[in-house]
């Protein structure tokens, strides 16, 4: 069997590390060209260094993406360095406030709908774009979070993004499917990450998930890797507007 993204080019945000290097390896194993994207360059490289090092093909690139001009620019130097992009991963996501969400500050606030909501949004219209002028097919992921489609006591502000982000998925589906652009969402359950740490790393909230959760584990970021390889590849071709739910069954009742 040939590998299942031969020939792609794949930009996956939030990618130094987490859920993002997961996809972002696998994706390269899969024979997939991939863009590595978060602000610190050094993570980066180290990333792409493990990549290159299993016969992948990867380019860091340092940008923000709550910024329309860094955004702009990630995605020109992209193209310039493989010709085109196919297959876009909104991964990068932020999470700033902990605490009852009437107690979030304005600051906080701006932060997480800049990155977890414009950023998402922004990647996607620049993308687009570039595949409407291509009158390419394409495949974009959104990676946003059980806690968009449930309460999520002292992450609120962050649950609503991860809202937005399962609501635009869903319309830009039905708005992009007749060019051949297909949008989906993964929402993850508790994954064992830098970002999930203190989650992770507190006792009562990990066994009140893990009690839970039907596959009695927290999940870690491979767990994610092999459904962004779905959404992204030709297999997938008749699925759009989908929410993948990878919780081990956390959420099912
Ligand atoms: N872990 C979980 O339990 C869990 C559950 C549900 C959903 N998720 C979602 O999964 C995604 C990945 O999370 P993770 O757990 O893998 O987190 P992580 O390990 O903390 O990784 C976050 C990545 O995003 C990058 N990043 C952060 N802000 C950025 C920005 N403004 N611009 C560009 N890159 C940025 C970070 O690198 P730099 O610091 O270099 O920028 C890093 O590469 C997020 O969308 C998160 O909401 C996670």
């Amino acid at each position: 069997m040939g590998k299942r993204l031969e020939g792609k080019v794949a930009i996956i945000t939030g990618s130094s590390r987490g859920i993002g290097e997961a996809i972002a390896g696998k994706m390269a194993e899969e024979g997939a060209k991939v863009v590595l994207v978060s602000r610190k360059i050094e993570g980066l490289q180290a990333v792409a260094d493990k990549i290159r090092a299993g016969g992948g093909e990867a380019t860091p690139i340092a940008c923000h993406v709550g910024h329309q001009d860094k955004r702009q620019a990630m995605l020109e130097q992209a193209i310039d360095t493989y010709g085109k992009v196919d297959i876009l991963v909104n991964n990068a996501a932020t999470n700033p406030h902990f605490g009852p969400m009437l107690t979030i500050d304005w600051g906080a606030w701006d932060k997480t709908f800049e990155v977890n909501v414009k950023g998402y949004f922004g990647m996607t219209r620049l993308v687009v774009d570039h595949l409407q002028q291509r009158k390419a097919k394409g495949s974009i992921i959104n990676v946003a979070s059980v806690a968009g489609q449930m309460a999520a006591p002292m992450q609120g502000v962050y649950g609503m993004t991860k809202a937005a982000v399962i609501s635009m998925t869903r319309t830009l589906a039905m708005e992009l499917g007749p060019a051949g652009i297909r949008i989906n969402a993964i929402a993850p359950g508790l994954i064992e990450t830098k970002f999930a740490q203190v989650l992770v790393e507190n006792d009562t909230f990990r066994s009140m998930v893990v009690d839970r959760t039907a596959l009695k584990r927290v999940g870690q970021p491979e767990d994610i890797a092999g459904g962004a390889v779905y959404l992204a590849s030709d297999e997938s071709d008749y699925l759009t507007g989908d929410v993948m739910v990878i919780d081990g069954g956390w959420t099912l009742g």
